[in-house]
């Protein structure tokens, strides 16, 4: 496989940014495609008898360990550049490695195609960053409730189909993105007609839908709240532009607004950060969209924001709730976000403390009272969008910030020292000695 990853099998060399913060950003820079369309699409292929090519695939470590799946299920996978190919003709693997199943949580969306494909998937309980207990319990009901015999033991699943999984009607309890993803792909491939009810909504299930119906599935309503899916016997191939990132374009609006300047995202879609925008206009921050374009302004100082609350699609997204966190932490007020999808997502608040932030934490609650300056300080991402926060917040700290921790920005971010850096930024990545 000849990609420019950063994360290859083996010893992973520890590395982190060094950030001369005040610098004003500037400058246009292309929108990566988005890891969590990526994912899932690559989990689709596993479906298809023909080869499949993705443009626009991130370059991530996450991609990386999703080919590495494939292959362990006998696909062939190969990645250049932004350039992924998978053929998946005769997959004949059914067991998924436990370390690569510990590499990111949604390795649990191949437990959906691996099982429909192949009628059996052995494989254990997946890993990813700690945002506090991520259970996979709607992934297993949905899936047994279309016919799957899942045994768990010992911290492995064991799963198998008596011939095809059956369409069904299944009822999520809340709108599980990855089970939502799971269900259309074991749906795909299923006898009969599947109506999936409270199903998410995010912008990544149209794209995943899209996909798969331009490979020949029956998909309708991905996007709403019940998708149909009605299964046929199989799927070809095509090749497919994955949707840019979201979280990067919200991400990249974090940055300017913490550093102040002036930024064009290419290819950033407007409407996938609907949510997000109002946030960022009510700091005093400018955001307009023209064509594939969102251009932001921040020219003064910000303003606090009233209380963001995460929730599902179309709500303000959780990924983004670290990165504008960073930036409201200079903003002049108090502003509180109600953290209401994960348990545990403010890990990143207790390191933005060392950088001179004033932020308290209970439970879902954050308050954030705006400080005057940060400053630059030794810290430490504990997860993708923690470290993003922690990269933001170095934009606007006086002096030097050094972040360690980098291979979790990695899982999300293609190289987001070389894309700060293209807009003015002084960052740079070093090698722990
Ligand atoms: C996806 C995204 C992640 C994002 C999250 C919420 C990918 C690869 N990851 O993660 O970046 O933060 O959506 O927008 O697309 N839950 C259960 N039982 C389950 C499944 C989920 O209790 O079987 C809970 C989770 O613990 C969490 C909440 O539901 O509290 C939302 O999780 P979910 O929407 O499934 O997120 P992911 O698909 O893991």
């Amino acid at each position: 496989m000849r990609s420019k990853l950063y994360f290859c099998k083996g010893e992973i060399a520890m590395q982190k940014f060094i950030v001369e913060g005040e610098k004003r950003l500037s400058g246009e820079l292309k929108i990566q495609g988005a890891k969590n369309s990526a994912l899932p699409l690559l989990a689709a292929c596993l479906l298809t008898k023909n080869e499949c090519t993705l443009k626009n695939c991130p370059a991530l470590s996450d991609v990386y360990t999703s080919c590495r799946i494939l292959g362990s299920l006998g696909c062939e996978c190969r990645a250049e550049g932004s350039t992924v190919t998978v053929r998946a003709s005769d997959p004949c693997g059914c067991c998924v490695p436990d370390d690569l199943m510990r590499e990111m949580r949604s390795s649990i969306v191949f437990l959906g195609p691996a099982l429909s494909r192949t009628g059996e998937c052995i494989l254990s309980f997946p890993g990813g960053c700690e945002l506090g207990p991520r259970p996979i319990d709607m992934h297993l009901a949905a899936l047994r409730r279309m016919g799957a015999e899942i045994t768990e033991k010992h911290g492995m699943l064991c799963c198998r189909t008596n011939g095809r999984l059956k369409g069904t009607e299944i009822s999520l309890p809340f709108p599980s993105v990855g089970a939502t993803e799971n269900v259309i792909l074991a749906a795909v491939l299923a006898d009969g007609t599947t109506v999936l009810k409270n199903a998410a909504r995010e912008p990544e299930i149209i794209d995943l839908a899209a996909f798969l119906n331009k490979c020949g599935a029956r998909i309708k309503g991905a996007g709403s709240d019940i998708v149909v899916i009605e299964g046929t016997a199989e799927i070809g191939g095509c090749e497919y532009d994955v949707m840019p990132d979201r979280i990067v374009v919200a991400t990249m609006l974090a940055a300017v607004a913490a550093a102040g300047g002036e930024i064009s995202l290419i290819g950033a879609d407007r409407k996938t950060v609907d949510a997000v925008i109002p946030v960022f206009e009510q700091m005093g921050c400018g955001v307009y969209s023209c064509s594939d374009r969102l251009f932001a302004a921040c020219n003064r100082p910000l303003r606090a924001v009233g209380t963001v609350r995460t929730m599902p699609y179309p709500g303000f997204p959780t990924d983004a709730q670290a990165p504008v966190m960073a930036a409201l932490a200079k903003a002049e007020g108090t502003s509180v976000i109600v953290e209401n999808i994960f348990e545990n997502r403010y890990s990143h608040a207790g390191e933005l403390l060392r950088m001179g932030a004033d932020i308290r934490t209970e439970g879902k609650v954050a308050v954030i009272r705006g400080v005057k300056k940060l400053y630059g300080a030794k810290v430490r991402a504990a997860d993708l969008r923690g470290g993003a926060a922690l990269t933001v917040a170095a934009l606007a700290a006086e002096g030097t910030t050094e972040i360690s921790g980098v291979k979790f920005i990695d899982r999300g971010y293609e190289t987001l020292e070389k894309q700060l850096a293209s807009l003015g930024a002084s960052i740079k990545r070093e090698t722990i000695k």
